[in-house]
């Protein structure tokens, strides 16, 4: 027994599971699978999207050249120039706010002689280029006087070698748009792009862009298709964007204006992204926003991949991490008419101001927008005050647009209680809860929600992660103990869907070489992209969704850490299916037995598993699906479904019902 014990200690220690430890009692629960306690929002499991990590640029958004428009605070950042193609031409910024004051700057370009002159973008971290994929090179550009500078577009592979190439040669003095496409010969995941110029003459460039021909939906200037199908394949009930702080920014000039973000992409104002110089220990100088991926964007996006939209809008508060600037209550009046004119952008008819805006992009049709967050992690009577005056505009316009508030920054504490109390008196319909905590306070939280008011509004689980440090300072990674520790507090939530409404995992995007907080739910590089374990268990919920909570019980309570096991139970009523979740968060084989009350289970059924050996275990770009589901058939005797659950799992069962 003693042995036994200094053997349990060293495992759970270490994070290792060696073997079975010794055979346990089988636990028996009971699933009421006729007494409905809840139904579950269609739209329960989402995602949450913010431009983090570099998420949008150098990330889901395709655009494979930085500072394509001169616009970031250095105007020649990303850009350099090879001293041996450069010949003794030069590149001047010229600033032209007067003209153009949304993309105000562009390079004036001269080359004397018949020499020639270049610039090259180094990308993102690079350029991940495809052997045999098209490539769309694109420009506006106007000659000075009666000179004929050609543009030559060459790929460069990391050694400096081309691999792909195409020529331009602009005419006239007016700025016009230019496009040239060229096949890529070598697959290079830190290209770069040399933009070379021949003389002579002085040539005007701007909005210098290149764009794999592969997107998704085949779009034109479109995202990177292998993450959007990453979030595709989660089937996400909603898409929250687009943050998280971004929405707030570290001041009001840098906050997220959505009005900036929709039309003509070369008329979107570039600013800094807040994540830019957020964390020292990351700092990402050449972090900024292009809003190539902006609010229209962001719907088409959502209805692609079947969510529902979710903006969130500044309300009139910067960052109160940062500098707590807020507008004066008197001049609110803006930001209010930003939310009603989104409303009309998103759902108003094509002969309304904004409806037409959105029609003249190419969608018609309305989006059917049906929430609206009102600021993000805001806290305090600053935050009641505007909110309320955003309430009363909003819901006299638009009865029927949901709105979604914040409840500050944690689950807990003065300013959490403060909001709280004072939302549900003011009849708040959804309150959004963030929480970013170690896995034990997601085992100790699971049962957070089975004492809420049933009766007040609705619970948005916004942004949720096991951290197993509580800095955010890197060291904070995508374990199996953490993605188990979600499982089992997700379990919570599904139990309490008459409650809770929605939840996100966030964030939800990071590039390897660019990120700036940790973990975060799909990882990828300039090539290639993973799911993390935290991502199998989002699927696993968000495709076992369900329609009905029913009881799942032990000796009559819920199922919520006793026996280190949490569990919860569904009906899909369209696959006419009974869907448990369990999730065993010990070291030790845990014998279930489950009996079925009120339906008969059909002789077959599924188990799909996600488990790992190790608490430490992790996914990675070169072992993408190390800790994945693994599906099997299963045969179920009478009513009673048995299975032995590994250590450090989480196990979904589905079985046809009959009533
Ligand atoms: O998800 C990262 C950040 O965490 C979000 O921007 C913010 O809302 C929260 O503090």
């Amino acid at each position: 027994m003693k042995t036994y014990r200094i053997v349990t200690a060293f495992l759970l220690l270490t994070g290792v599971y060696a073997s079975p430890l010794a055979a346990q009692q089988p636990l028996n629960f009971t699933i009421k699978a006729n007494e409905i306690k809840a139904r579950v929002s269609p739209h329960m499991w989402g995602i949450f999207f913010e431009d983090i990590n570099l998420s949008a640029d150098g990330g889901i958004y395709a655009e494979l050249v930085k500072n394509r428009s001169f616009e970031f605070s250095s105007p020649l950042m990303g850009w350099s120039i090879p001293k041996d193609v450069a010949g003794n031409g030069r590149v001047l910024i010229v600033n032209r706010q007067a003209d153009h004051p949304a993309n105000p700057r562009f390079a004036r370009i001269t080359v004397p002689g018949t020499r020639s002159f270049a610039l090259v973008n180094e990308g993102f971290r690079g350029m991940g280029i495809k052997a045999g994929e098209q490539y769309n090179f694109s420009l506006y550009a106007r000659q000075q006087g009666s000179t004929a500078v050609k543009v030559t577009a060459t790929l460069l592979d990391e050694n400096g070698n081309a691999i792909g190439s195409t020529t331009l040669t602009p005419e006239g003095s007016s700025w016009q748009q230019y496009k040239g496409s060229f096949t890529a010969t070598a697959t290079v995941p830190k290209a770069k792009l040399q933009v070379q110029y021949s003389g002579p003459g002085i040539i005007d460039a701007d909005m210098i862009s290149l764009f794999p021909q592969h997107t998704w939906k085949e779009r034109p200037n479109g995202l990177r298709a292998d993450l959007v199908q990453l979030l595709a394949d989660l089937h996400p009930g909603f898409l929250r964007f687009p943050g998280g702080c971004i929405v707030e920014g570290k001041e009001l000039s840098n906050r997220y204006q959505w009005k900036k973000t929709v039309g003509d992409v070369n008329e979107r104002t570039l600013i800094m992204n807040r994540w830019n110089n957020e964390f020292a220990h990351r700092a990402t100088p050449d972090y900024f926003q292009s809003f190539g991926l902006g609010f229209f964007e962001y719907f088409q996006l959502a209805e692609d991949i079947g969510a529902t939209p979710l903006p969130i809008l500044n309300c009139g508060m910067a960052c109160q991490y940062n500098s707590g600037e807020v507008v004066a209550v008197d001049e609110l009046d803006p930001y209010i008419q930003d939310a009603l004119d989104l409303i009309e952008f998103a759902n108003g008819d094509v002969h309304t101001t904004w409806g037409a805006l959105r029609a003249k992009m190419g969608h018609p049709a309305p989006f059917n927008l049906q929430m609206l967050g009102v600021g993000n992690e805001q806290w305090g009577p600053q935050y009641v005050e505007r909110y309320t005056i955003f309430a009363k505009a909003i819901k006299s316009r638009y009865p029927a647009i949901q709105l979604v508030n914040s409840l500050g920054p944690g689950p807990s504490g003065d300013q959490f209680n403060f909001l709280n109390d004072t939302l549900r008196k003011l009849h708040a319909d959804i309150l959004d809860e963030h929480y970013y905590s170690s896995p034990e306070w997601f085992l100790k939280n699971a049962a957070r929600y089975d004492t809420y008011d049933r009766h007040g509004p609705k619970i948005f689980a916004g942004e949720y992660a096991a951290h197993t440090r509580e800095a955010v300072e890197g060291a904070n990674k995508n374990t199996w103990q953490c993605a188990l520790a979600e499982a089992a507090f997700m379990t919570g939530l599904e139990r309490n869907a008459d409650v809770v409404a929605m939840a996100s995992y966030a964030p939800l995007l990071a590039h390897v070489d660019g990120w700036q907080w940790a973990p975060d739910l799909i990882w990828f590089d300039n090539l290639r992209a993973y799911g993390t374990p935290n991502y199998y268990v989002q699927k696993l919920y968000a495709n076992n969704k369900g329609s009905e909570v029913v009881p799942i019980l032990k000796d009559n309570s819920i199922i919520s850490g006793q026996d280190s096991v949490y569990a919860s139970a569904v009906l899909d009523q369209v696959m006419g299916e009974l869907v448990v979740k369990l999730v065993n968060t010990s070291a030790a084989t845990k014998p279930v037995t489950l009996a079925v009350q009120g339906v008969k289970p059909g002789a077959k059924g599924q188990l799909v598993t996600l488990q790992h050996h190790q608490l430490q275990g992790l996914n990675s770009l070169d072992q993408p699906t190390n800790i994945s589901p693994v599906t099997q058939n299963i045969d179920i005797k009478g009513k009673t479904i048995q299975t032995n659950m590994a250590p450090w799992s989480f196990y979904v069962i589905r079985a046809k019902i009959n009533k």
